[in-house]
Order: C-alpha cells, then sequence, then structure tokens
C-alpha cells in the first residue's frame, strides 16, 4: 500500500455526523449507489485526507476503517458483530501473515475481519455450500479492498472436510461445527487455533464436546457481552438498551 492514492485504492468518504461510503479510487466520474456521480480523479497521486465537494458539502477522502468496511457491507446471512469478531481473532489466533480457513462466508463480515487481521502477506480460504452466497461475500471483500488475500471455495464442509493443510486457524460460523472439527484438527498445524460462533446453547455443547473428544488442548467456552454507555453532563451510566444475544464462543488448540 502506498503513501499516495493510486487507481482501484479504497477509500472512504467521511463529513462529520454522517455514514461513511467506501468505494474504490477510479479515474473519471463513477456512480455512488443512489446518491449520484462522483469524479475522485483529483485525488490520484496525493495522500489521503483530501478533500472532495459533492453534493454541495464537503468530505474528506480517507483510508477505511475496519469500522468503515463492516458498517458499508451488503448484508446476506446474518453477520457476526464486532465483538464477536474481534473475540474470535483472539481465540483463533488470527495474527499477520496468518494462514487462515474459514467457513461460511455468509456475507463475507467475519472474512473482511480475517482478511484485516492477516495483513499482505497472509491468505485467507472461505467456504461456504451456496454459490450465491459465496458470490455475495467476494462481492463485499472485493469492494473492502481484501480481494487479494482472499480464496473463494463452493464447498459442503460438513460433508467433505476441508481441503487445506499447514493452516494457523480455522474459524466456523455454521450451524453444525462440530461436523468439522476433525477435519481442521488435521488441516492445522501443531500449535495452531479452531474457533467457533454459534447462537445457541445446543450447537455449543456439542462443540465443545467434539473439541474435546478429538484431543483439541485449551478448549474454551465463552460469551462476549457488550454495554455501551451514555456520557452526559448530568452523568454517566449504562445506555438504557443494549444488544442481549449474538452467539457463543468455543475455540481449542491442536498441540499434537
Ligand atoms: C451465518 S452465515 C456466516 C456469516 C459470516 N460469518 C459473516 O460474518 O458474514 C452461515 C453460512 O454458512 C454456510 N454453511 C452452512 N453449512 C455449511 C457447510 N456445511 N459448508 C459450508 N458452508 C456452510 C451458509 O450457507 C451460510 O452462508
Amino acid at each position: 500500500m502506498s503513501d499516495l492514492w493510486n487507481e482501484g485504492d479504497t477509500v472512504v468518504l467521511r463529513r462529520r455526523g454522517v455514514p461513511p461510503i467506501v468505494l474504490r479510487l477510479a479515474r473519471g466520474p463513477q456512480r455512488i449507489g443512489e446518491y449520484g456521480v462522483l469524479d475522485l480523479s483529483s485525488q490520484l497521486g496525493r495522500p489521503p485526507g483530501g478533500t472532495v465537494s459533492w453534493l454541495d458539502a464537503s468530505y474528506r477522502v480517507l483510508r477505511p476503517s475496519l469500522a468503515d468496511l463492516l458498517a458499508t457491507i451488503r448484508r446476506g446471512p446474518q453477520i457476526v458483530t464486532p465483538k464477536d469478531a474481534a473475540e474470535l481473532l483472539f481465540l483463533g489466533g488470527v495474527g499477520p501473515g496468518g494462514r487462515v480457513a474459514e467457513a461460511g462466508a455468509g456475507s463475507g463480515a467475519l472474512t473482511i475481519v480475517l482478511a484485516h487481521a492477516v495483513g499482505p502477506a497472509g491468505r485467507v480460504v472461505t467456504y461456504d455450500r451456496r454459490p450465491e452466497f459465496l458470490d455475495a461475500a467476494q462481492a463485499n471483500v472485493r469492494r473492502a479492498g481484501l480481494a487479494e488475500r482472499v480464496t473463494f471455495r463452493v464447498r459442503d464442509v460438513a460433508r467433505d472436510g476441508l481441503d487445506e493443510t499447514g493452516l494457523t486457524s480455522v474459524l466456523l460460523d455454521l450451524p453444525e461445527p462440530w461436523e468439522v472439527l476433525a477435519s481442521a484438527h488435521s488441516a492445522l498445524e501443531p500449535g495452531a487455533y479452531a474457533a467457533t460462533f454459534s447462537p445457541t446453547y445446543n450447537q455449543l455443547e456439542r462443540t465443545v464436546r467434539a473439541f474435546r473428544s478429538i484431543g483439541y488442548d485449551e478448549v474454551r467456552a465463552v460469551e462476549v457481552l457488550e454495554r455501551s454507555l451514555h456520557v452526559g453532563d448530568g452523568g454517566t451510566r449504562p445506555d438504557f438498551e443494549m444488544l442481549g444475544h449474538t452467539g457463543f464462543l468455543a475455540s481449542g488448540r491442536k498441540v499434537d
């Protein structure tokens, strides 16, 4: 990634109090959804942080944050929330240069988080048994500017297993993660982790039992609760509303 904008870079248009607009930097006018047409050619060769005038307002042209990328993905299947995705990175041992397999791709939200975390030297293989979801995930990952780090494969991993070896992490967000954990164990290198996301206790129990019976070490099960706070002039307190439930996370490490 150069310090100056190149054609094809992913940028975010930001203006205080207005939702982010994520797009690719193109030469010439381009249509921005239902908003209208914008020409960002003047930014080419310039550093991030410049301004453009559009629809009677001024926008900063910035490098997108992970929050920008997740806030603007096109939704299909239910996506993992940022709090769960962040914990999954920790439980799954995902870091720079990682070789990661993920299933199912769904909307590609976790794929984007994984591709962001492994950096330019890392690789992510993401599987989904439904080609239309894989296409949607691929479009979201491409829009986020991370497609070069990701391979997309149509595959039923519960039935056919993973077709990879030497992985540093396996992440599973599908209805039957326990069906994939033996194949994941074979695909992981010693010392590497598998981590799962499941919406119900029943799934979590089956998953943790499978982690144990297959011989994973360091088996854990956690739930992440996030409570935002209202900081006001009259006092600071928790917000009245809270996202009550998303899912449960489990993980294990291949040692032998
Ligand atoms: C909840 S979505 C995953 C959402 C994704 N983690 C995200 O953040 O966008 C679950 C996905 O798993 C896929 N899936 C279910 N069973 C599968 C299997 N056996 N093999 C591969 N993909 C599967 C579904 O088609 C669906 O797209």
